[in-house]
């Protein structure tokens, strides 16, 4: 099964580049940029990976970044990524970037972007990994800031594909980046967000019919609502679902115990992702195998997960045919 699992062509949908950072390349960016941390070594950097919910993760996930200084580390951090991620049987990657947490220290939008976007070509050529950019909002800062970014962003809307919405989310609700979301639909950007990982299920609905998402990133709660879970069903809306990251962060107490098996007999679309692997214990493999593992599933549940990820991602259609052949190739 676990060479089934590695052969089977996986996209990533919901991954946070900054949470691919892993210790040992966070050490090295300090180094190469003078940057103190907190840490004596990488055992401690993981040592110290022990939280209790979201906001306790997002403290370490915003000074752990710190590191990241020229276009030559975003480069490195995402190729370095990029490189496990193939290694896995990663076939397209749609990486998050959090351009405020950046800009907030001073590191340039342009700088943030060159650094990815070159990483995004040269895996694109080298790996034959095809990649998508969502520039996320941060929701626990303001809308009026978010707007400001999107119009910053203007020499790159080319380059972006999506915009979406993460951060701390309980007393953040969707509604309030109602005009950012608006603005970008003007400009041709499709909208993801965040709702319903440690928010309520109003905060999925709100994602649907204020910010008019495509997608919902986490989405486990809208079980505690089936009027909502009937109409992302009706619609097909998919779930960019992350098991290691919900454990981590206590959205649920054990793997065993995670609604992923209820949220597929409701017959959600659903997508399987590893949000932060640096600091959720791995990438899209280890969450793969970790669900086998907890739920016994088949490899036609896998394959259908696999299919719902591609059939939902931002790409060519001329990709999508090709990585959909290459699904049914893998698992006949
Ligand atoms: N949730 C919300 N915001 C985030 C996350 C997450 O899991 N990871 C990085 N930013
Ligand atoms: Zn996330």
């Amino acid at each position: 099964m676990q060479d089934f699992l590695t052969r089977l062509p996986k996209a990533e949908l919901h991954l946070h580049i900054e949470g691919s950072l892993e210790p040992e390349l966070m050490f090295a960016l300090a180094q190469r940029n003078g940057v103190a941390l907190p840490y004596a070594s990488v055992d401690e950097v993981r040592a110290a990976y022990e939280f209790d919910d979201l906001p306790s993760f997002l403290t370490l996930y915003y000074q752990g970044m710190a590191v990241l200084r020229t276009a030559e580390d975003f480069f490195d951090l995402a190729m370095d990524y990029f490189r496990r991620a193939h290694g896995e049987g990663v076939v397209h990657v749609e990486l998050s970037f959090d351009p405020q947490a950046h800009l907030s220290r001073g590191i340039r939008l342009d700088v943030q972007v060159e650094g990815l976007t070159r990483a995004m070509r040269l895996a694109e050529r080298e790996l034959d990994i095809s990649t998508a950019l969502i520039m996320s909002f941060l929701r626990d800062r303001s809308a009026e800031e978010a707007m400001e970014v999107l119009e910053q962003a203007a020499p790159y809307w080319e380059l972006i594909d999506a915009v979406g919405l993460d951060s701390a989310e309980l007393g953040h609700p969707p509604s309030k980046f109602a005009e950012v979301f608006e603005r970008a639909k003007w400009l041709g950007l499709p909208g993801v967000a965040h709702a319903g990982e440690e928010g309520p299920p109003s905060y999925i609905r709100e994602a649907m019919e204020v910010l008019d998402v495509c997608r919902i990133d986490h989405g486990v709660r809208c079980l505690e609502d089936p009027a909502l879970v009937a109409e992302l069903v009706e619609r097909r809306i998919p779930l960019t679902v992350c098991p290691l990251s919900n454990v981590r962060l206590k959205v649920v107490e054990t793997l065993d115990a995670h609604p992923l098996p209820a949220l597929l007999e409701a017959g959600l679309t659903l997508t399987l992702n590893s949000d932060d692997p640096a600091y959720f214990g791995g990438g899209m493999l280890d969450n793969f195998l970790a669900c086998q593992r907890a739920f016994g599933w088949s490899r036609q549940t896998f394959v259908d997960l696999a299919r719902n990820a591609i059939e939902a991602a931002f790409m060519s259609e001329e990709r999508r045919d090709v990585l959909l052949t290459r699904l049914v190739a893998e698992t006949n």
